[in-house]
């Protein structure tokens, strides 16, 4: 089966859908992108971000899909890849996921990422510009969610936050 990808912006459900598909299709391996670059450096993404800046940790997401696709090319494992909310913004990564993966945006309103990141704050270094969460959210998604729109052979709606019904959609469409 080829590998599924899950894209959108944070806050939006990524891992959490990750997460249930995983179990409705356990012989596929789930990947968390930003987990991934964790183990493969031994640094947290804050860490990565305040140490080497945003262009390094772009480099790291890109050289992270290339260690995935190629391995799994050489093991035959197949994944369920949930990726970080700007691993899209850079090409060469677009490019792998559309071509390596079927990929599905999960698709959030701003108020629904607003009210999710207000919830789970998490450690963010791209919601740290010292602009209102509301106004960061709405000038990341000007700029991103063309580009969610166009990397996504699908786009799943998760304004009600049924991450299982997510799940379940994207397995009638693989
Ligand atoms: C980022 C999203 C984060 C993480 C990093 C950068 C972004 O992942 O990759 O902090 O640029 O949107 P989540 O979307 O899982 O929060």
């Amino acid at each position: 089966m080829a590998d599924i990808s899950l894209i959108g912006f944070m806050g939006c459900g990524k891992s959490s859908v990750g997460k249930e598909l995983s179990k409705l299709l356990p012989s596929m391996e789930y990947i968390d992108l930003d987990s991934y670059i964790e183990a493969m450096t031994g640094r947290t993404i804050p860490e990565i971000f305040d140490s080497e800046g945003e262009e390094a940790f772009r480099n790291m997401e890109k050289a992270a899909l290339e260690d995935i696709f190629m391995t799994g090319g050489l093991t035959g494992t197949s994944h369920i890849l949930s990726l970080g909310g700007g691993t899209v913004m850079t090409d060469a990564c677009r490019r792998m996921i559309r071509r390596n993966t079927t990929c599905f945006y999960l698709k959030a309103s701003v108020d629904t990422l607003v009210r999710n990141l207000e919830t789970w704050p998490g450690d963010r270094p791209m919601l740290k510009s010292g602009k209102s969460l509301r106004s960061r959210v709405e000038e990341l998604m000007a700029v991103r969610g063309p580009v969610y729109e166009k990397t996504a052979h699908h786009t799943i709606n998760v304004d009600g936050d049924d991450y299982l019904a997510a799940a379940v959609d994207i397995v009638t469409m693989i």
